[in-house]
């Protein structure tokens, strides 16, 4: 038995696609639907029925699509309304446990950083996991709301002062507290890793939540018979809120690839109510 419908993967906009490279990486023949709610981006500062209702849109949306799972590839969306999405006709995955879990393997010291939203950081959500496998960990939350534009603007490079400057303000507690295992709780933050690996140190873990969620796919799918048997190379498609153009150049290079114009789209997604 195979299963050829495509994966659904959802971000408030460019994130998700740190998730797509890890999917692509680790499921190669997988057909994937991206959405990315460029228009409203971003969630972390907004109140939780916004984010739920946002959420529930965009699931809606993919849904549209029948792919044959949803992965909710937004730190924020996984903190705040994972527990609406268990009624979703598919299966669920998010990004917060896997990473959380992954942290309490490789920590040494038990102390774990935890960058996200503010939204993520005040639903402690990766804290509760984490603390299932290590009562005694010491964890360091970090709300790091200018994280998201910086990417957005295509402001990356560990070479910019404005990014690693930014970097360092946000990170004092977590350098302060010696963590030697730091999550990168928001999927927008991966871009933002070499930045992030100069100040905090080469020597201390960042966990990228796309490689652990892309496993956690590729073991359901495997177990249950629903991978893509597709010889050829998986496609992926882009649908966005806002103009697709910025999109489109940002997104080519956050994904290493070049994103062809007709891939994507944009949708009107308050008509998934
Ligand atoms: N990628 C989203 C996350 O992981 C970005 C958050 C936002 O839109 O504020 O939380």
């Amino acid at each position: 038995m195979a299963d050829k419908r495509a994966i659904g993967v959802f971000d408030s906009g460019l994130g998700g696609l740190t998730v797509i490279k890890e999917l692509r990486r680790i499921l190669p023949n997988e057909d994937i639907i991206y959405f990315g709610d460029t228009g409203r981006v971003p969630y972390g500062t907004k109140s939780r029925d916004t984010i739920i209702k946002y959420a529930s849109q965009d699931e809606k949306f993919l849904l549209s699509k029948n792919v044959k799972l949803i992965i909710a590839a937004c730190g924020t969306v996984s903190s705040v309304a994972s527990q609406e999405a268990e009624k979703l006709p598919v299966p669920f995955f998010e990004v917060v446990s896997h990473a959380a879990n992954e942290a309490a393997k490789l920590t040494l010291n038990k102390k774990i950083g935890v960058l996200g939203t503010n939204a993520t950081v005040k639903s402690g959500k990766h804290a509760e996991f984490i603390k299932k496998i290590l009562p005694e960990a010491e964890i360091i939350s970090c709300g790091c709301s200018m994280f998201v534009p910086l990417v957005e603007e295509g402001w990356h490079s560990a070479d910019d002062i404005v990014v690693l400057e930014t970097v360092k303000r946000y990170l004092k507690p977590v350098i302060a507290s010696g963590a030697d295992t730091v999550i990168l709780g928001c999927t927008h933050y991966p871009v933002l890793k070499d930045a992030i690996k100069s100040v905090v140190g080469a020597g201390v873990n960042l966990v990228n939540a796309g490689t652990s969620t892309s496993e956690a796919v590729y073991k359901y799918l495997s177990e249950n018979s629903l991978l893509n048997d597709k010889k050829s190379k998986g496609d992926a498609q882009f649908f966005v809120s806002d103009k697709p153009d910025s999109f489109r150049k940002i997104a080519s290079i956050l994904l290493g690839e070049e994103i062809d114009e007709k891939k994507v789209e944009q949708v009107d997604i308050s008509n998934y109510d």
